[in-house]
């Protein structure tokens, strides 16, 4: 099986190509990706010479690019997971993730119709669904209420594949995955800002009352949920990928602070991310009883091994954290009141 991989530098994407070339010695991957702010080749650093894996550099929305390597590869599948995936982000500076989100998912969705695939994969996220109720849980059928321009983009993008299945006959399938975490992630996302905050003795600012709810993965287990998928889902078919491990982010802080003996008095409480969704919940029966997949990895032991992996870590956290990380740093952080202030004033014009 040939693989076209797009953003597989970044943090998901660059575990997935890890445990292919670890479990499929016949499966081949051409990773796409632009290495943007968030791509990173050190994290593929352990099979960068393997021979069947090749790496381009180049963006998703590149048209030409794009059916250039359709033609000289001729892919089995796409697993699609280049994005701009951090709501923060997109919330400060929503242009980037239309572009790569919805036309990125366009251009390659355009070129499976024209080359043909064997599967595309659209990897989509639990957001699309918005906040929910308790103690109802999202199936695959539930209606989208996306409430972030990330989440929106990754809404439309899903809609998309879908079209391009019923319309053109694009065997595309959407999967739909809760928070993920583990090695490598990108330390903007909850889980390794709190970490490397907390070694680092600095306030973790936790949003509002932090006692929002989100469903956690291990990153493993999600790729291995994809592999499964791309194996033996159904085109047409969307399916819901869960860590069954629901928590406030509260409840996650205090668990990262005591498991470095850091004291609860480095939480700092900060002005609320606009359109924060209170609650993600979703079902994953569906994969559970169609594709037997389940999560192995439960928090306790999956932030363990976090945890020790950004310890054990240092160098590779200090060279993500560049000018551009500090700059975002400083306007998410440091200047939020005056940076979310401005964006809630223009929204009331
Ligand atoms: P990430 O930000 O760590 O990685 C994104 C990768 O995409 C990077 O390597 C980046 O360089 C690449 N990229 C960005 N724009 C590109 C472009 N225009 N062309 C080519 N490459 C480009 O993100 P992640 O957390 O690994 O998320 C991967 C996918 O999984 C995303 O589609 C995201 O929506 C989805 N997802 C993430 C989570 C999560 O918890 N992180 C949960 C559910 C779904
Ligand atoms: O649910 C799946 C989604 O999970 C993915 O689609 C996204 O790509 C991924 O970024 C993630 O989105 P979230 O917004 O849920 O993740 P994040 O790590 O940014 O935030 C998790 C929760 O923690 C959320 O309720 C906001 C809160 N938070 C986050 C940060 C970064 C804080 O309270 N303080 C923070 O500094």
């Amino acid at each position: 099986m040939k693989l076209l991989v797009t953003g597989g530098a970044g943090f998901i994407g660059s575990a997935f190509v890890r445990l292919v070339i670890a479990e499929r010695p016949d499966y081949s991957i051409t990773n796409l990706d632009k290495l943007s702010y968030s791509g990173n080749l050190e994290n593929l650093a352990s099979i960068q010479h393997h021979p069947n894996y090749r790496f381009v550099h180049g963006d998703v929305c590149d048209a030409q690019l794009v059916n250039e390597l359709f033609e000289q590869e001729r892919p089995d599948a796409v697993v699609h997971f280049a994005a701009e995936s951090h709501v923060d982000r997109s919330i400060l500076s929503p242009e980037p993730v239309f572009e790569t989100n919805l036309r990125g998912t366009f251009v390659l969705l355009e070129a499976a119709r024209r080359h043909g695939v064997g599967r595309f994969i659209q990897v989509s996220t639990d957001e699309v669904y918005g906040s929910i109720e308790p103690p109802a849980e999202a199936d695959e059928s539930w209606p989208l209420n996306p409430s972030s321009p990330y989440s929106a983009s990754k809404a439309g993008a899903d809609l998309l594949a879908l079209a391009y299945f019923r319309t053109y006959g694009v065997p595309a399938i959407v999967t739909r995955s809760s928070n993920n975490y583990g090695p490598f992630q990108f330390p903007e996302k909850l889980i390794p800002l709190m970490i490397t905050n907390a070694l680092e003795q600095r306030p973790l600012p936790v949003y509002g009352d932090g006692l929002q709810v989100r469903d956690w993965i291990y990153v493993d287990d999600h790729c291995r949920a994809l592999l499964t998928v791309l194996e033996r889902g159904r085109p047409g078919e969307i399916y819901n990928i869960a860590g069954n491990c629901s928590l406030t982010n509260l409840e996650v802080v205090r668990r990262i602070l005591r498991s470095l003996g850091r004291p609860e008095s480095l939480i700092q409480f900060v002005t609320d991310r606009p359109g924060h969704d209170r609650r993600y919940a979703m079902s994953s029966a569906k994969i559970q009883a169609e594709l037997g997949w389940k999560p192995l990895v439960d928090f306790e032991t999956g932030l363990a091994t976090t945890i020790r992996w950004y310890q054990e870590n240092t160098g590779w956290l200090e060279r993500v954290r560049t000018g551009e990380y500090r700059q975002y740093y400083a306007r998410n952080y440091e200047q939020r009141d005056a940076e979310l202030g401005r964006l809630v004033r223009l929204r009331g014009r």
